[in-house]
C-alpha cells in the first residue's frame, strides 16, 4: 500500500468520525504484519468520558475480527500538524501492538514518524500481575 493509498484512506475514513461534541475528527488505520489495513474513527457520547479514540477503534475492531500481529499505525487529525495518539491508546498498543510505528499526518500530509515504545517509554506490560 503506498502512501497515496493510505492518505486517501485517511481522509475518507475522518469523514465518518462521530465527533459532535468536539468537532476533531480523527481517523486511524491500523496495518497487520500481512497487510491488512483496518480503519477507525473517533465515536463521541453524551456522556464525555465515554469517547473512544479513532486508534482504539481501529485496534478493537484488528483484534475482534482476529488479527494479532502488527506493522504500523497511521493517524490523521484536523490539525494542522501531525496528530500523536493519546496516553490511552499508547497504553492499549502497547499491550497488543507494541512493535509497531506510529505514523502522524496532519490534514494536509505533513508526517512524522516514530515507534510506538519511544512514545511510551518505561511502559507498564502487566509484570506483577496473577496470571
Ligand atoms: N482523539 C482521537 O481519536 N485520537 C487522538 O489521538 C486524540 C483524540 C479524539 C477523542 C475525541 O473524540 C476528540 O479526538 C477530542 O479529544
Amino acid at each position: 500500500m503506498d502512501e497515496q493509498e493510505i492518505l486517501d484512506i485517511l481522509r475518507e475514513t475522518k469523514k465518518q468520525a462521530l465527533a459532535q461534541y468536539s468537532n476533531f475528527h480523527v481517523s486511524a488505520v491500523l496495518v497487520t504484519n500481512d497487510e491488512h489495513a483496518v480503519a477507525g474513527i473517533n465515536i463521541e457520547s453524551s456522556s464525555y468520558g465515554l469517547t473512544i479514540c479513532a486508534e482504539r477503534v481501529a485496534l478493537f475492531k484488528a483484534l475482534s475480527e482476529g488479527y494479532r500481529k502488527f506493522d504500523r499505525l497511521y493517524v490523521m487529525s484536523d490539525l494542522k500538524e501531525p496528530c500523536p495518539p493519546c496516553g490511552a491508546c499508547r497504553q492499549m498498543l502497547i499491550d497488543y501492538a507494541p512493535n509497531i510505528r506510529v505514523i502522524m499526518y496532519s490534514s494536509d500530509g505533513k508526517k512524522e514518524e516514530a515507534f510506538l515504545k519511544d512514545l511510551l517509554p518505561n511502559a507498564f506490560h502487566g509484570q506483577g500481575l496473577t496470571k
